[in-house]
């Protein structure tokens, strides 16, 4: 049987919930040969393998092994490595995900070889083109072929970018189906036990934007409005390694580490993280999937940003965003009870996978196919187009 072969692309933290739900729905279909292929944007245990571990991955058929750099020393690494991999053994489809250096680097190697390149997560927008994960998206959308959008903004924002209708599928948020996959687990984790916390009676933290910790003076703020609200209410923090180099190179690490209600901890496994963040009183982050996340959950959100890509976490969700100088008045008004709970926006349900699989197949499948016949790849747009 011809089967499909799809490259399946993981990178870094975030995109690891994100790849999870789709390599075990595909991994069942007869018509598909799926390679995942890690990129090593991610690298340390709990970066990277903790998630593989945590969201049941095999290791990556392939593993480029590219690392740190800046950015054009990382997306460049990427794309040489990349292209090798497929000259050597070349996909039908190329699916990235999420916004990060890797995504937009395995889009461009997939459309210049004439590769169809999908991308899960596609159309959201922060209009903030200094943050480099929004040229990533602007860039990733106009070369793909495929764009697999979790939500209504997404789709009006490709539409106003002049992306033709037909290349776009609303599939819901894939990051819940990662949450719905391991919601057993993360009941059962024990994370928060063993870091002496009380069930809505502690706040968890998250920090890695370069606006908020790439500079002394933003980070040395947050460090002072941290521990202002550590006293009020236990904050946990588990630091990702950005932050941890700029609070040590700063000098602010040992004063953080030492104030009163606050803990710092590694960077946390999926499972664990969630545990603690389902049993939260509030979440502080600048995460893009945490914001998510808590809107899922309906914890209150507080998002160190002055745009977001995921305004339906504002509109429809917990979430809020607020500068440095808000965030112990936020603080305050969650904890007097005055924050929304939200609602769970339309198609976060965890069955995206299933419907980026449909979509797979009703888009490269000849239709009427039986499951024991041969399968078929169709031409795809390029090919309509005379590329190929
Ligand atoms: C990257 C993504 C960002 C995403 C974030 C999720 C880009 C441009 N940025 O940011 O969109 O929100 O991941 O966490 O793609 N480091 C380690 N160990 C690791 C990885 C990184 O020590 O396993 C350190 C290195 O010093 C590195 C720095 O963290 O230079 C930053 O890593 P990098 O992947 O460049 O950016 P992130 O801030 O992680
Ligand atoms: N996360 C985790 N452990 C942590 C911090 C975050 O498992 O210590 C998870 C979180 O639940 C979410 C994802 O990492 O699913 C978000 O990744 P990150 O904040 O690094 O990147 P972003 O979403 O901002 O691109």
């Amino acid at each position: 049987m011809q089967r499909l072969r799809i490259d399946l692309i993981a990178a870094a933290r975030p995109n690891f919930m994100k790849v999870a739900p789709l390599f075990h729905a595909l991994h069942r279909q007869p018509w598909c040969r799926l390679r995942l292929v890690h990129t090593g944007q991610h690298y340390d245990a709990n970066m990277s393998e903790a998630f593989f571990r945590d969201l049941g991955l095999p290791s990556p058929d392939l593993h480029l092994g590219v690392g740190s750099g800046s950015h054009a020393a990382q997306t460049a690494g990427v794309m040489v490595a990349y292209e090798g991999a497929c000259n050597a053994d070349r996909p039908d489809l190329i699916v990235v995900v999420g916004d990060v250096n890797s995504t937009i680097a395995c889009a461009l190697v997939g459309s210049k070889l004439w590769i169809q390149v999908a991308h899960l997560e596609a159309g959201l927008r922060s209009r903030d083109r200094r943050m480099p994960e929004e040229i990533n998206r602007l860039v990733t959308d106009t070369v793909a072929d495929i764009l697999w959008t979790p939500s209504p903004d997404a789709d009006e924002n490709l539409a106003a970018e002049g992306v033709a209708a037909d290349k776009v599928t609303r599939v819901g948020n894939i990051m819940i189906d990662s949450y719905e996959l391991m919601r057993d687990r993360i009941q059962a984790s024990g994370e928060r036990r063993r870091l002496g916390l009380e069930e809505r009676k502690y706040g968890v933290v998250t920090l890695h934007r370069p606006s908020n910790v790439d500079s002394p003076e933003p980070l040395a703020a947050l460090v002072r409005h941290l521990t202002a609200i550590a006293a009020k209410l236990p904050l946990v923090f588990p630091v990702h390694p950005r932050t941890r180099k700029n609070l040590e190179g700063f000098g602010l690490w040992d004063g953080l580490a030492k104030a009163p209600g606050l803990q710092l901890v590694e960077p946390l496994g999926y499972v664990d993280f969630m545990n603690l963040v389902c049993g939260a009183r509030l979440v502080i982050t600048d995460s893009g999937g945490v914001q998510e996340e808590t809107t899922y959950l309906g914890i209150p959100c507080l998002t160190l940003r002055t745009t977001t890509e995921r305004p339906i976490t504002t509109i429809e969700g917990s979430n809020r965003l607020v500068t440095a100088a808000e965030l112990v008045r936020a603080t305050d008004d969650i904890l007097a009870g005055r924050s929304t709970h939200g609602r769970k926006p339309d198609l976060w349900d965890g069955h995206t996978a299933e419907r980026v699989v449909a979509d797979i197949r009703k888009r490269l499948l000849r239709a009427a196919i039986a499951e024991d016949e041969p399968v078929t790849v169709e031409a795809g747009a390029r090919q309509a187009a005379g590329h190929a």
